[in-house]
């Protein structure tokens, strides 16, 4: 069957494309549209055109799987053609119109939108811009400032905001395609979209915009490429601007950048895929207990309000379950803030969280998190006391960062409903859940981790039990190898403004200041006893902890936060250089260059071996882990993808 089919009734023609999943602009759906449109143009029975979609959406863009190969016919061809057709036609809209989708609706004269459907040029976050026209007409329907926004943050906006900025005529109330069919009869026959001035672009300061935005897409070229061509669309002819497009658009296609971003893409869609495959039934996930309210309880709490989940919060006092309520409050406003809740929503959200210091409140949970102190004879206590009241039925996860899951497992009866669940902070806004599969979790624990990745929107990588996991096990081994280098001859202000350079959002020194130095100092000090006497170690970071720097929260850290910025301390400089003298090291420049390479090296070098320990599913996971967990630019492809590159 054609993935474009058309009928024609009383003049009306209905074109349907119809390319499961998301209705992709492929190869074949491209050429079938092209034979749709030129048979609209051969017909003079037909006066009007509706295009729609079958399935859940409008079209998501171009296939990501072509881009780089263009094969034809060329999509701006099929655009041009169905803007220059002899008769209107209306694109109807559901779902999400993303990419070479919205580029196509725009082509068309007139658009209409369920009230729940999101449109957006997405492209920049494929290290492309779009390719079909979106640069030239979208600043023609909308405000160039909007324009602008959509095109180099490439985020959808939802149809009321689509609908107020002019990019689409009607909202649909009750049935899109008649809605349509009636919207192409009062369509206006106005001057053709091409023709049309752009929309108050004089009061852009270009310059301005430039460098705002450079400064945001650390590395990524494609943002600042969409604003070279929304410039163009501003000062050149549409006709040139449409050329100039096409040229940027080809040549990012091919370009380094644009590779791992769409490897990032598939990479990301893979992740998990082990658990949503599985047959076992996944634990309900109306109702779940978290247990410690502090910075990772409560953000995992918050983020099983925002989904929709009531939350029994135990903490272990009256004082301490105030505290994470109050904890979670804070959250839920700052979430309000940021427009992810109404009023109404946050009030909602806090009706549905429980708090308690008696395990008996948790029997109605399906699945229980565990984020207390990370102290394993306290973690042990827990999981013996919640394998003691939960039903059998019931999963238990620990929200640990290092602990070993198979001995949290080996202190309940059960061991095969305990698995890791390990959030990032803020848990409530990132993404990634490193799901730990420890030797004895079973199936319907591994479901539940996928079902609950899939309620909080949150993207699951499998680990098995290792001293880190895939992804602090790799961050420790780079975060060790740094501190080499200082006793080398860097300094941490070095080592950050590489890393920085290179597109990581920060350096490693100020993340540590940022989370804290005392967890990793705790768990140094806890290996202590079982370090090789022949294993290198660097005594910086201890020394810092023992003199009271512990990071943000102590004003001083790798910096000095006096004035709130983070400040090279010579107190720091003279402790790395005491310590480079006592190691021995004779003291040495490093080159932006030297410090990535380290960096990378010793970060592929791990990855090497969590694959071949079979720690992590596949090298993909690895790249995800780092990007989403960790800061690694996303343009760069994650450390594992630079290996092939
Ligand atoms: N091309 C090829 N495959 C695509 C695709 C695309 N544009 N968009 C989605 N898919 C695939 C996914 O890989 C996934 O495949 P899988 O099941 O084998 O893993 C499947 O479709 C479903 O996708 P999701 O899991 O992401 O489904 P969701 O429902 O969560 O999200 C979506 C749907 C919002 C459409 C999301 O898939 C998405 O954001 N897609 C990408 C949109 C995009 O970037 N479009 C621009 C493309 S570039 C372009 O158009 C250039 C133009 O300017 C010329
Ligand atoms: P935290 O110190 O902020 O909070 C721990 C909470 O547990 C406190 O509120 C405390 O009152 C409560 N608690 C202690 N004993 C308890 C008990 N017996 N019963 C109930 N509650 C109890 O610690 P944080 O940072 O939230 O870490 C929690 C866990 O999450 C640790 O295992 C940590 O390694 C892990 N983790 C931490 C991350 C971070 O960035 N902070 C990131 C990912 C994991």
């Amino acid at each position: 069957m054609q993935p474009v089919t058309m009928h024609v009734r009383e003049g009306i023609a209905h074109v349907v494309i119809d390319s499961p999943p998301v209705n992709a602009l492929s190869q074949p759906v491209r050429a079938s549209l092209a034979d749709a449109v030129a048979r609209v143009e051969q017909d003079s029975q037909i006066a009007g055109v509706v295009l729609s979609c079958a399935g859940r959406t409008f079209v998501a863009g171009a296939d990501i799987n072509e881009l780089g190969a263009p094969l034809t016919p060329y999509l701006p061809d099929i655009l041009a053609d169905i803007a220059a057709s002899r008769v209107p036609w209306v694109a109807a809209i559901k779902g999400t119109a993303l990419g070479g989708g919205l580029e196509l609706a725009m082509a068309c004269h007139g658009r209409i939108a369920e009230p729940s459907a999101k449109m957006g040029l997405p492209e920049v976050s494929l290290g492309i811009l779009p390719g079909a026209g979106g640069t030239v007409r979208l600043p023609r329907l909308v405000p160039m400032t909007t324009a602008i926004t959509m095109i180099t943050a490439g985020k959808p906006i939802d149809a009321k905001a689509a609908l107020d900025a002019g990019l689409v005529d009607i909202l649909a109330e009750t049935d899109l395609l008649s809605e349509a069919e009636a919207l192409l009869h009062d369509l206006p026959m106005g001057i053709p979209l091409l023709e049309r001035p752009v929309r108050d672009a004089d009061a852009i300061d270009w310059d301005a915009e430039q460098k705002t935005l450079r400064k945001k897409s650390q590395g990524a070229q494609a943002p600042l490429e969409a604003l070279a061509a929304l410039h163009d669309a501003a000062s050149l002819s549409a006709e040139q601007a449409l050329a100039a497009e096409r040229d940027r658009f080809l040549r990012l296609a091919v370009s380094d950048q644009s590779r791992a971003l769409r490897h990032v893409f598939f990479a990301e869609r893979a992740a998990g895929r082990s658990l949503r495959d599985l047959q076992a039934e996944p634990a309900d996930l109306s109702c779940v207990g978290v247990i410690g309210g502090g910075t990772m309880g409560a953000g995992i709490a918050v983020a099983l309000l925002l989904a929709g989940s009531q939350v029994i919060l135990v903490e272990r006092d009256e004082a301490s379950a105030a505290k994470a309520r109050t904890r979670v409050d804070e959250t839920l406003t700052a979430s309000a803030k940021r427009g992810v809740i109404d009023a109404s929503g946050h009030a909602a959200a806090l009706d549905r969280l429980k708090t308690a210091q008696d395990y008996g409140a948790l029997t109605d949970c399906q699945l229980v998190i565990e984020a207390v102190f990370e102290d394993m004879a306290l973690k042990r206590e827990v999981f013996a006391r919640l394998d003691a009241v939960m039903p059998a039925s019931a999963i238990l996860a620990t929200n640990t960062s290092y602990l070993d899951v198979d001995a949290l497992a080996g202190t309940t009866a059960h061991p095969d409903r305990v698995l890791g669940l390990h959030f990032f902070a803020p848990a409530h806004v990132m993404k990634l859940l490193e799901v730990v599969r420890g030797s004895a979790t079973g199936p319907r624990a591994l479901a539940t981790a996928g079902a609950l990745a899939r309620h909080l929107r949150k993207i699951a990588v499998v680990a098995c039990v290792c001293d880190g996991f895939i992804g602090n096990r790799i961050m420790n081994a780079y975060r060790n190898d740094c501190e080499f280098m200082l006793e080398e001859g860097a300094l941490p202000q070095q080592i950050d403004a590489a890393m920085e350079s290179f597109g990581f959002a920060m350096g490693i020194y100020k993340v540590q200041d940022l989370s804290g130095l005392d967890i990793a100092w705790a768990q140094r000090k806890a290996r202590a006893a079982t370090r090789p006497a022949d294993e290198r170690y660097a005594h910086i970071a201890d020394r810092l902890c023992e003199a009271g720097r512990l990071g943000r929260k102590t004003g001083r850290g790798f910096y000095d936060y006096s004035d709130g910025k983070p400040k090279v301390d010579p107190e720091v400089t003279a402790i790395i250089e005491e310590e480079s003298a006592k190691a021995a090291r004779t003291r040495r420049d490093f080159t932006e260059r030297e410090i990535i390479d380290r960096i990378l090296t010793v970060m592929q070098a791990e990855g090497q071996a969590i694959l071949d320990e079979g720690i992590a599913e596949s090298a993909d996971d690895i790249d995800v882990v780092m990007i989403t967990g960790y800061g690694f630019p996303r343009h760069k492809g994650g450390p594992m993808w630079l290996t092939r590159g």
